[in-house]
């Protein structure tokens, strides 16, 4: 099926909001060139000035259309920061930038220093908890745009025991409620910072005084689009417990744990990806299909809610399943063999009135009739580009073609219209955030490269 975009594009016409497609192009190509560091992509220059792990796995995605050499440096270069126990940490500091340019700094983390038992690198400084785990996908993908440098390079063969690495982590260590799933200690880790998932689990923890931070956040980003200084407390608790108890999972009793739909479908999507991968180097991918088919039944058995009609948050402290409907639940339509059940009931669900976003035909990233829903506070309401980007892949992986158009004309529709905003408001399409944010241009050439 040819969208509106792509027959608008051919005959050279605007395709939408008075952007055409070139137009597009080159504003996403841009935006990567300005946020290009020389190894890595940051995410902002302004808001977050170092290089993240999902992030720069999505930048990737879309840097591969660009030049497959600098995708496979973006990789690489975190790559270069893994632990010695396998984790792939969730910053990786540049020493170019300020001290004060990000919060929290090296000097919070003390990386080198207090997580060398647990086999942190000396240098690069890092943070010590860690982000879902793209990368396997990324590095197929990257693979994929030019197979030949790819073999040239030897760039999966370098990456895969990299990435056995640290899903082995993921799997081992951070199994933590003994189900078969990865386990997140800490807000930032899921990646959605603030979402309403995390309320309840947040409010039993002791937040550290305001006095003993500055938020450096607010330097650029609004307040009212940013976590509260609340939440902000208790993010700072959190990371120094962890710190406290030298990032050792065996060691530590951390008082957020749980277990999140969007972290370990994409764990089990990067288990089909080293399959692709171990298939291609001629080893044996048997490990991977049955780890994948392993993780996709523990999250159907596990975080699965059929009334509420998408997956859930578990809480390991209380083991049970969390309210809130948030848009991590839809992600798992990633997996080849969920249940055809479970398929129809998360378009259900992405079809109806609490993540059918009028308006931007974006999904919100929290029901949009939730109580908690606010459509300008980071991960309270307001629509991603990457979690459109992973529904769009789900809709293709399972033949929901249609949908999956509709889903690509608003994301390219916002994108080009926001200045490739951070998120945007799910209903009026207002930008959001920071703006020439990374991914959001990265996976703006990706889709312009499908359908
Ligand atoms: N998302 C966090 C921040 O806002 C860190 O990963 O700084």
């Amino acid at each position: 099926m040819t969208s509106l975009l792509d027959r608008a594009d051919r005959a050279g016409r605007p395709a939408y909001a008075d952007i055409s497609v070139p137009a597009l192009r080159r504003g996403a190509a841009r935006v990567l060139t300005g946020n290009w560091t020389g190894a890595s992509t940051v995410p902002s220059r302004t808001l977050y000035p170092h290089q993240w792990s999902w992030d720069s796995a999505f930048v990737a995605i879309g840097l591969r259309h660009l030049s497959a050499h600098r995708a496979q440096r973006e990789l690489e270069s975190l790559f270069a920061a893994q632990w010695a126990d396998g984790r792939i940490p969730h910053i990786v500091f540049n020493p170019a930038v300020p001290e004060d340019a990000y919060f929290p700094s090296p000097d919070f983390w003390r990386s080198s220093r207090a997580g060398r038992a647990a086999g942190a690198p000396a240098a690069p400084e890092t943070s010590g908890i860690v982000q879902p785990p793209v990368h396997a996908l990324a590095a197929w993908l990257v693979h994929r745009a030019d197979p030949d440098l790819s073999r040239r390079h030897r760039f999966l063969d370098r990456a895969y025991p990299r990435l056995t690495a640290w899903h082995d982590y993921l799997l081992t260590r951070r199994d933590l409620g003994g189900g078969g799933l990865a386990a997140v200690v800490h807000p930032w880790e899921p990646g959605t910072d603030n979402s309403p998932c995390w309320d309840r689990a947040l409010a039993r923890v002791d937040p550290a005084p305001p006095d003993t931070f500055r938020r450096a956040d607010l330097d650029h980003g609004h307040p009212r689009d940013r976590p509260t200084d609340l939440d902000y407390g208790r993010y700072v608790r959190l990371a120094a417990d962890y710190r406290e108890a030298g990032y050792d999972d065996r060691a530590a009793r951390p008082a957020f744990a749980v277990e999140d739909p969007c972290f370990n479908a994409l764990l089990a999507v990067g288990e089909h990806a080293l399959a692709a991968t171990a298939r291609a180097l001629g080893r044996d991918d048997a490990p991977h299909t049955a780890r994948a088919d392993a993780l996709t039944r523990h999250l159907v058995d596990r975080l699965w809610d059929a009334e509420a009609g998408l997956f859930r948050v578990r809480d390991l402290r209380t083991d049970d399943l969390v309210e809130e409907r948030a848009v991590t639940g839809l992600v798992p339509l990633l997996l080849p063999h969920v249940p055809p059940g479970v398929v129809q009931a998360l378009r259900g669900t992405l079809a109806g009135p609490g993540f059918a976003a009028p308006g931007t035909r974006l999904v919100p990233s929290y029901d949009l009739t939730g109580p908690a829903f606010d459509p300008q506070r980071y991960w309270r309401g307001p629509a991603w580009f990457n979690t459109a980007w992973l529904i769009h892949r789900g809709l293709r992986t399972h033949g929901l073609d249609a949908d999956a158009a509709r889903l690509r004309q608003g994301f390219l529709a916002e994108a080009g219209r926001s200045g490739f905003a951070e998120y945007v408001d799910p209903v009026t399409g207002e930008a959001r955030g920071a703006r020439h944010f990374s991914w959001t241009a990265a996976l703006t050439l990706d889709l312009l490269r499908s359908r």
